[in-house]
C-alpha cells in the first residue's frame, strides 16, 4: 500500500492529466497562467511593439521592458512549449533525463516555454518503464539515439571534466579558448532562486529524502531579465494542471546576462545533465565574439556525457557571418571536437493542429535542431 502511494507520487498516467488532448491541455496550461496578460487594453499595441523589434532584431528593446513580457508570453509560449513537448517526445535520450534525477538548464527560458513543454513531456516520462519499451517512434535517427544511449548510460555526472580546451574552426576564424584562463569571480549581476514549491499533489509517504529525489527533475530557467511575475504563476498551473509535486519537479531560476560568464553560471553547467538553448542562440549571436566564447566555456564545463539541446529558426535569422562567408549557428557547433552529434536536423516544421484553440492565432514553427553529446 505504502509502495503504491510511493509509486503514484512519481508517475503520472498522462490519460488522466490530459485527457483526450495533451497539446488542447498545453494550451490550456499557457492560456490560464497568462490570463492577466490578455485582460491588458494594451495587450495588441504591446504586441505590435514587440513585434516592430524584432523585426529590426531590437532584443533588448523587446525584453528589457518588463511591460512587454506577459504579452510576450502569451503570445510567443504557446506554440513553442507544444513543439518542445513534441520534440522530447521524439527523442528516447531526452526523455530518459526526464525520468530523473536531473538538471536540465535552460538558457534563456524566462518566458516559460521550456517549463511548460518540457513538465508536459515529463508526464510520460514513467520512471518506473524503460525508455526503450515506451517508445514507439521508429525512425532511424531515433533508433540510433537509443542505442548511444543505452552505450552509455553510465554517466559520468561527477562535473569534473579533463577537457579544459574547446577548439573550432570556421573559416578564418579559428577559436581556442581555455576554460582555465578566464575563471572570474562569482558575477554580481547573477542571481539564483529555487521557488518554494506552490500547492501541488502532495505525498504524505514518510519515505527516505534520497528516495524521493530519485526521479527528481530539476529545471534551472535562465534569462537575463527577471521573469518571476510570469513563471511563478505559471510554475502553479503546470503544477496543479499536470500534478507534478516537488517530489518530481523542481524549478529553479537564474537571472543574468549569460554572456558575462558567471562562475555560477559555469557551475550550473557543470552539474547539467542536459542543457537547451531554444531560440536563444541567434540573439546571443549579435555579439558574435563573447557567444562564441561562451560556447566554448560551456562545452568544456559540461560533464561527459551531458547533453546540449539547440533549436532555432531554420532561415536567415540563425545566419551567422565569418569574413565573407555565411553559416548557420548550428554550423560553430557541429565543428567542436569535443561534441558529437546525435541528432541533427537543418529544417523542419512543427505545425499546430488546426483543431486547436488559443485566444491568439498558433505560429507554426521552421526550426533547425541539434542534440549534442558532450565526450
Ligand atoms: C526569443 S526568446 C526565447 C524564449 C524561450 N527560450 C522560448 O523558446 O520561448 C529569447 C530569450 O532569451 C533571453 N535572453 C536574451 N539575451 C540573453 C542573454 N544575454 N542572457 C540570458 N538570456 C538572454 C530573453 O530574455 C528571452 O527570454
Amino acid at each position: 500500500m505504502e509502495e503504491k502511494k510511493k509509486a503514484s507520487a512519481i508517475v503520472n498516467d498522462p490519460k488522466k492529466v490530459f485527457g483526450r488532448s495533451p497539446d488542447q491541455h498545453i494550451l490550456n496550461v499557457v492560456k490560464e497562467s497568462c490570463q492577466e496578460a490578455f485582460n491588458l487594453p494594451s495587450f495588441n499595441t504591446t504586441l505590435q511593439t514587440i513585434k516592430s523589434h524584432f523585426f529590426d532584431r531590437n532584443y533588448d528593446a523587446v525584453f528589457q521592458n518588463p511591460e512587454h513580457l506577459p504579452v510576450y508570453s502569451a503570445r510567443y509560449a504557446p506554440s513553442r512549449a507544444l513543439c518542445y513537448y513534441h520534440l522530447f517526445m521524439e527523442h528516447p535520450v531526452l526523455m530518459k533525463t526526464l525520468e530523473g534525477p536531473s538538471t536540465i538548464l535552460c538558457i534563456g527560458s524566462g518566458a516559460g516555454s521550456e517549463l511548460v513543454g518540457i513538465s508536459a513531456a515529463m508526464v510520460h516520462a514513467n520512471p518506473a518503464v524503460k525508455v526503450k519499451k515506451a517508445k514507439k517512434v521508429a525512425t532511424k535517427t531515433v533508433k540510433d539515439e537509443a542505442e548511444e544511449m543505452a552505450k552509455h548510460d553510465t554517466k559520468d555526472t561527477n562535473g569534473a571534466t579533463d577537457d579544459t580546451t574547446a577548439t573550432t574552426t570556421l573559416g578564418m576564424e579559428t577559436l581556442t579558448v581555455s576554460t582555465e584562463s578566464t575563471q572570474n569571480p562569482a558575477s554580481p549581476t547573477t542571481a539564483s532562486e529555487t521557488t518554494p514549491a506552490p500547492a501541488a499533489p502532495e505525498t504524505k509517504t514518510k519515505t527516505k529524502k534520497a528516495k524521493v529525489n530519485k526521479h527528481k527533475v530539476t529545471i534551472v530557467m535562465q534569462d537575463y531579465v527577471d521573469w518571476s511575475p510570469i513563471l511563478r504563476p505559471m510554475e502553479a498551473v503546470v503544477r496543479s494542471r499536470m500534478l507534478l509535486g516537488p517530489e518530481r519537479l523542481q524549478c529553479e531560476t537564474e537571472v543574468g546576462n549569460v554572456l558575462d560568464l558567471s562562475d555560477g553560471l559555469l557551475e550550473r553547467v557543470a552539474k547539467a545533465d542536459l542543457i537547451t538553448f531554444m531560440f536563444v542562440l541567434n540573439e546571443l549571436f549579435q555579439d558574435k565574439k563573447r557567444t562564441m566564447l561562451l560556447v566554448a566555456k560551456i562545452v568544456a564545463a559540461m560533464p561527459s556525457g551531458a547533453h546540449m539541446l539547440v533549436v532555432d529558426s531554420a532561415g536567415s535569422f540563425s545566419n551567422l557571418k565569418v569574413g565573407e562567408r555565411t553559416y548557420m549557428v548550428y554550423m560553430l557547433l557541429d565543428h567542436l571536437k569535443s561534441l558529437e552529434i546525435v541528432y541533427q536536423d537543418d529544417a523542419t516544421w512543427y505545425r499546430c493542429p488546426p483543431s486547436l484553440t488559443y485566444p491568439l492565432k498558433l505560429e507554426n514553427m521552421r526550426h533547425f535542431v541539434r542534440i549534442y553529446k558532450k565526450l
